[in-house]
């Protein structure tokens, strides 16, 4: 069998979403696939830092230093995902003493006092941050349900960035200044999330806060197709930032499906083969071009996936390149032979 890592070496490292548990039930996969890996969940405040306050005791490291030993020991790169997200934060964060809600200045002291402590344990061995993860609501305005946004989402100074946004991406800088910096969202790849993402991509640029955009990139058969991604790639690339893909998965159910089936629907995996083939040449023509520099899949075989739990708790779906023992499928090869 080919090796996805090795057939894509000269375009870009090809990475994977794992887990303390994945990396053991897949671990032969990921060994002989891809030389890059990104922690599904264990990096997210809720697991690294789930206790208040900034001992070590507030803090779990377990599960994301497994990881980031396993790449090593392996020559993997890692991705950091994420530090700032309105979900999977733990309601202390957003707490301050007795009922009232944190206030601003305090909240922006806990996120400088996170991003510090993570990005310096993890200095050299982790290459990338997701500083911000989904910021923007689909009309491409700041997200109203983040509390992030609500306490400390002001823009004090005017630079056109909400004040929780531009104080992580300037503590990461600060305290990691090799890391690479990225803002990461979903359906930014078109229409006007994708405003949003540009004017925040630019407004921090102009400051040299960041250096590359994620397109996460959870698809499905219906699209969108590669000249779309072509040209959000090119349209941030324009800032001189670099652009990965960050989540990559392909769901075998057009979005609005909400059907059940125990096996994929017919033709799903053609389809899904050729949706697959369809990216993955423009994500190497946009490498050539030098404006792409990752593609990352959100699990590696279709054993574990979060999209069993999503749009539809329960339902199986079979977006990846792997089966769920592991075996190629259509799409493995619509991707590794060109
Ligand atoms: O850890 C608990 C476990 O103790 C408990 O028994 C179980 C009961 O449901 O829940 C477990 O936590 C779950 C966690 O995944 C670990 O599997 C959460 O319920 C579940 O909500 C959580 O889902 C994750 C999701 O982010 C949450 O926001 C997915 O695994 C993860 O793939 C997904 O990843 C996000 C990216 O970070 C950002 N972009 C979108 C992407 C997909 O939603």
């Amino acid at each position: 069998m080919p090796s996805l890592a090795e057939a894509y070496r000269p375009y870009f490292p090809i990475g994977a979403a794992v887990d303390g548990r994945t990396i053991v039930t897949q671990e032969e996969l990921l060994l002989s696939q891809v030389n890059s890996l990104v922690a599904e969940n264990d990096m997210k405040w809720e697991r690294i830092h789930p206790r208040a306050g900034d001992g070590g005791a507030s803090y779990d490291f377990a599960d994301a230093d497994r990881i980031v030993e396993f790449a090593r020991q392996h020559g993997m790169k890692v991705r950091g995902h994420t530090l700032i997200w309105h979900r999977q934060t733990p309601a202390w964060v957003f707490q301050g003493s007795g009922a009232v809600e944190v206030s601003r200045q305090e909240l922006l002291e806990r996120l400088r006092r996170h991003i510090e402590a993570l990005l310096r344990r993890y200095q050299g061995k982790v290459y990338c941050w997701d500083v911000v993860n989904e910021a923007l609501a689909e009309d491409g305005s700041w997200r109203a349900d983040s509390p992030w946004q609500r306490i400390a989402g002001g823009d004090g100074d005017g630079d056109g960035i909400p004040d929780f946004i531009a104080a992580a991406f300037r503590t990461a800088r600060a305290a990691d200044p090799a890391a690479k910096l990225f803002y990461n969202d979903y359906n930014i790849e078109s229409g006007r999330k994708q405003e949003g993402a540009f004017a925040l991509a630019e407004a921090l640029s102009r400051q040299g806060l960041i250096d590359g955009v994620g397109i996460q990139g959870h698809w499905s058969v219906a699209g969108p197709d590669g000249e779309t991604v072509r040209r959000a790639v090119r349209r941030f690339a324009s800032l001189g930032l670099t652009v990965q893909v960050t989540e990559l998965d392909v769901s075998v159910f057009p979005g609005g499906d909400r059907s059940s089936p125990a096996q994929p629907p017919p033709g799903g995996m053609d389809l899904q083969a050729e949706r697959y083939r369809d990216l993955f040449r423009v994500f190497r023509e946009e490498a050539d071009g030098g404006r792409l520099s990752g593609v990352t899949f959100w699990g590696i075989a279709d054993d574990h996936t979060w999209l069993d739990d999503f749009p539809v708790k329960g339902r199986k779906d079979w977006p990846l390149l792997f089966d769920a023992a592991h075996r190629p499928k259509k799409a493995f090869q619509a991707v590794v032979s060109w």
